[in-house]
């Protein structure tokens, strides 16, 4: 599937491919920018993250966003169930970076690739259980883009957001 922007591009997202070229890639947050350029494809190769590359007709990197499996620890267990009422780590999938390149923020891309990244799961989802999706924002705006999407902030830690997969389906599953 692909987004046609406000600034009428065609974006489309696709698995990490080591061609494409990275190193021009700035989002506003030399962390997320750094990372895509000099460790995606590490982690790739380990096994370690899944990441997703949203690209224009002509193969330019204009956003992407990357996965990994995940565990809540018992203080942020008791944040989504209550306290005491896990004794044993939750399963999880964690959302660990998701950027737009700044030249082109504001049209959508976003969106596209947190809708992207939540339907991923979903299919995840009918062959691995995990209970709750995870998102680290990068700061307070990045966790309001979260909470836009039914994201919940786990107890002292608004930059550390849940959606559970319960939710996950009855918001995000298509038809
Ligand atoms: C946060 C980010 C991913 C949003 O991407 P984007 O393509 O600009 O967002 P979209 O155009 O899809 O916007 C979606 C909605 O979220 C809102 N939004 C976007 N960025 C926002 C922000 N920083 N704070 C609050 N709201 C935001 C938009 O206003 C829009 O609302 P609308 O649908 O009512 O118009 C992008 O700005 C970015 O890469 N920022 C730097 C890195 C970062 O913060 N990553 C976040 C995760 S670590």
């Amino acid at each position: 599937m692909s987004l046609i922007t406000g600034g009428s591009m065609s974006v489309e997202i696709v698995p990490f491919r080591r061609s494409i070229r990275r190193d021009g890639f700035r989002c506003g947050k030399p962390d997320l920018d750094e990372w895509i350029e000099r460790y995606a494809g590490q982690s790739e190769r380990n096994d370690t993250t899944r990441t997703f590359l949203a690209l224009t007709d002509d193969d330019e990197l204009v956003g992407y966003y990357a996965t990994k499996a995940y565990e809540l620890d018992l203080d942020d267990a008791a944040s989504v169930y209550g306290v005491g009422r896990r004794r044993y780590p939750v399963p999880a999938m964690l959302i660990a970076r998701l950027a737009v390149h700044e030249d082109v923020q504001g049209q959508g891309i976003g969106s596209f690739l947190l809708v992207d990244a939540l339907q991923r799961l979903i299919e995840v989802s009918r062959s691995i259980g995990f209970e709750v999706v995870v998102v680290d924002a990068i700061d307070r705006d990045a966790s309001v883009f979260y909470r836009r999407s039914g994201f919940t902030a786990f107890e002292d830690d608004e930059l550390h957001l849940f959606l559970t997969t319960k939710q996950l389906k009855l918001t995000f599953e298509t038809a």
